[in-house]
């Protein structure tokens, strides 16, 4: 139990701390006196004083001390950026920088991946001299989607990873807690910060029997979203626990993992298990698992008796397979009840493409299912009749399928295979098939189908479902297809059912690593140079945000009161903004472009309220600016829901804005507006929302007494010449608020230094 094991295999510095873990958790169940569940204990185990921190779920803020960072391509020229500036030499902790979103698919893999190398160069450029630099691991285009490539390196039972990407938890799937953050908290973890968490409630799901057949462990987490729609898992860690889940393999894990976050969940976990060792074993870690072994009762299995706050129950054995959609991951509809439920919403029900891979359902066994079904079609003489496209999740997922005639079997079926990175996923999609505005069908095997995220286009009914499911109704081309119950026609016309699919959850050949595109930091670091051009368009080096001005506010205008859901990919697009990510003042140019305005029930059309004309988001917000004019933004529920998207927060700040009230946040989005030096606000009676105006003006009234849990009070000035009050909540302790008054948590760190 004394053995010094690494955390992995490509670094020679990092190491798995299990007696650290175990003796911080022997502390914490003594001072609770309770057992503890699983999630707890790898939580707990990573406190930074286990002895000091008030524990009580759902309430406290934690400070933790994660063992890695891993941070994707888009996300991470904020966080690096952010990390310059503070002035440090190198990062405290193990980091990785992972090149997936920038990449765009358009004719295949090969051509995209060239194009796109072109396309980013000086932002790959920047990320491999700066990870070069700071001591970080750095994975080229081409190598993969993060968490795919996190799963199969990095991932380890009992780890507290945090990651720049709200899909982090997919590495759930080893039994660790992994957390979608924004960048400003992985600056926190680069600079050896405690980083804070509220300390998460913790949903048990109780899985019990087997899945067979055509139901996959894809269609868990569909149903599980169903039950809890995407607010359901605020603010809780969803741990599964029961029978149930010793019945399929680790990767199966990772994808319920990977998809908790579409119920909005702080992270989901399943507890070290059998297909955890085998998957490790496969991926060449098994003197890990002997490691986790040694460990397993003591920390990496939940103590007897261990209570949820709540608990839902599945029964594997009844489970059919879901098709969710469309604009939402939460309209959960079984496969048996589709053809209705289509028809009744007047859905498109021609499937123009089925899309299958991404960070959620790329393994080989999801590759190795959807196959044998492609198989078992072209026996019969039928390709897919929908369009269909292949995302691998790694280059090594890529060259083992490649090797093992996986890939082979899909082009032969039609299928056009990406490049190894996230594509359509995030709308880096060349879609060539139908026009802008054409109402169409598309179901893929991805995890998240806001409107126009895959293609830009608002009249795509985007649905997920398992990889199989894809697979088959892209044969039948029709939504309303049942693989369980309806017939195809083959080439000579005579029907026949699909075979339900089958597939190895490893390959028996094990693994091929396919080619090198991992690069590790220099030994020597202290001349290499960071590449950042002053002209360029896609990279600026960030000023820090003026402090608080020590006064309440008044009279500030509403830029735009947002009716409806307004996720991170309404206030900063994705797509072909990705490309500004590290260029504050030009990504700023999205902001809030994608939310409706509750007055006019349009986008980005919103009245300057002192010239009474009607323009952009943008571009008002900058008319303010430019007088030194600051104002709110007010929205409903779940403001902020989606991704970690830091920008989201950096933009409202950047174009002066003074605070966010909403009816409710989304907790990523919440802290990364706090870190930013914002104020997110929340409605203490909800209905004072509907009761706003846009051409009010709002006094906040106690900013200068702000303290945790003391509400302040919103007084409003209508045109009318009326003044109404309401007060508002928030949830700033007190280290918070002295990001506030420092104008954000960074520059509160520079003045520690
Ligand atoms: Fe990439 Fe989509 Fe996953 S954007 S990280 S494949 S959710």
């Amino acid at each position: 139990r004394d053995s010094k094991v690494h955390q992995n295999l490509l670094e020679d510095h990092s190491f798995i701390n299990y007696k650290q873990n175990v003796e911080n958790v022997d502390i914490v169940r003594k001072r609770l006196n309770r057992p503890l569940t699983y999630a707890e204990k790898i939580l707990y185990g990573h406190l930074d004083n286990p002895h000091g921190q008030d524990i009580e779920r759902g309430v406290s803020y934690l400070k933790l001390r994660p063992d890695r960072v891993a941070c994707q391509d888009a996300t991470a020229q904020m966080a690096i950026l952010q990390f310059m500036s503070a002035g440090l030499p190198q990062v405290a902790k193990p980091v990785t920088v992972h090149c997936d979103h920038l990449i765009q698919a358009q004719l295949g893999g090969e051509k995209d991946l060239k194009r796109a190398i072109d396309l980013n160069k000086e932002v790959f450029d920047f990320l491999a001299t700066a990870t070069a630099k700071y001591n970080m691991g750095f994975w080229k285009p081409g190598s993969g989607i993060i968490h795919q490539i996190v799963l199969e390196n990095y991932a380890f039972p009992g780890a507290l990873i945090i990651g720049t990407d709200s899909h982090t938890p997919n590495a759930g799937g080893l039994g660790q807690l992994a957390i979608g953050v924004g960048g400003a908290d992985a600056v926190d973890v680069m600079s050896d910060l405690p980083w804070e968490l509220k300390a998460p409630q913790i949903l048990g799901v109780k899985l019990t029997g087997r899945m067979s057949g055509w139901t996959s462990p894809k269609d868990i987490i569909l149903k599980l979203a169903g039950i809890t729609t995407v607010k359901g898992g605020t603010g809780k860690i969803v741990e599964y626990f029961g029978e149930g889940i010793n019945t399929f393999s680790a990767t199966g894990m990772g994808t319920i993992c990977n998809m908790g976050a579409e119920i909005g969940a702080t992270t989901s976990v399943f507890p070290y298990n059998n297909s955890m060792v085998d998957y490790l074993k496969a991926t060449k870690r098994g003197e890990i698992s002997e490691f986790a072994d040694l460990y397993h009762k003591d920390l990496l299995s939940s103590d007897k008796g261990a209570e949820y706050d709540e608990v839902i129950e599945i029964n594997l054995s009844e489970l059919e397979p879901y098709i969710n959609g469309p604009f939402t991951p939460d309209l959960a509809t079984p496969i048996s009840a589709m053809k209705e439920v289509a028809v009744k919403n007047n859905w498109p029900l021609d499937v123009r493409v089925g899309l299958i891979g991404s960070c959620t359902n790329s393994s080989y066994e999801d590759m190795s299912r959807a196959a044998s079904i492609a198989k078992d079609a072209a026996a019969h003489g039928l390709k897919a009749k929908s369009l269909f496209t292949i995302s691998p999740g790694s280059e090594q997922v890529r060259a083992t399928i490649a090797r093992d005639g996986q890939l082979q079997t899909f082009q032969d079926f039609g299928g056009v295979v990406m490049a190894n990175a996230c594509g359509p996923c995030i709308g880096q999609w060349d879609r060539q098939d139908i026009k802008k505005g054409d109402k169409n069908t598309i179901v893929s095997s991805f995890n998240r189908n806001f409107t126009s995220r895959n293609d830009g286009n608002p009249e795509t009914h985007s649905f997920v479902a398992s990889p199989e499911i894809t697979t088959a109704i892209a044969i039948a081309g029709d939504l309303r297809f049942n693989p369980m119950t309806d017939k195809l026609k083959d080439k000579d016309g005579n029907e026949f059912m699909l075979k339900p699919p089958t597939g190895l959850g490893l390959p028996t050949k094990g693994y091929d690593a396919g080619e090198n595109t991992y690069e590790a930091p220099p030994l020597e670091r202290s001349n290499v140079e960071v590449k950042v051009s002053p002209t360029s368009d896609r990279l600026q080096l960030l000023k820090p945000f003026d402090a608080w001005d020590g006064k309440d506010p008044s009279d500030l205008p509403i830029l735009i009161k947002a009716l409806g859901k307004t996720t991170t990919d309404h206030i900063s697009m994705a797509g072909p903004w990705l490309k500004y990510r590290g260029h504050l003042e030009n990504i700023s140019n999205n902001y809030m472009i994608g939310a409706i305005n509750a007055e006019n029930k349009k986008a980005n059309s919103v009245k300057n309220f002192y010239t009474g004309e009607y323009a952009g988001v943008p571009d008002t917000a900058r008319a303010y600016k430019k007088q030194g004019q600051k104002w709110v933004v007010v929205g409903g529920e779940n403001f902020g829901e989606g991704s970690s998207r830091e920008h989201a927060a950096l933009e409202p700040r950047y174009l002066g804005a003074y605070a966010i009230i909403t009816k409710s946040f989304a907790r990523i989005h919440e802290t990364n507006l706090k870190k930013q030096g914002l104020l997110p606000l929340t409605f203490a009676q909800p209905e004072a929302y509907d009761r706003i105006n846009p051409d009010d003006l709002i006094d906040l009234v106690g900013v200068k007494g702000l303290a945790p849990g003391k509400p302040i009070t919103m007084r409003m000035k209508t045109k009318a010449g009326e003044t109404w009050e309401t007060p508002l909540n928030h949830t700033f302790n007190s280290e918070q608020i002295e990001w506030f008054k420092a104008g954000s948590a960074l520059n509160r760190m520079a003045l520690d230094k």
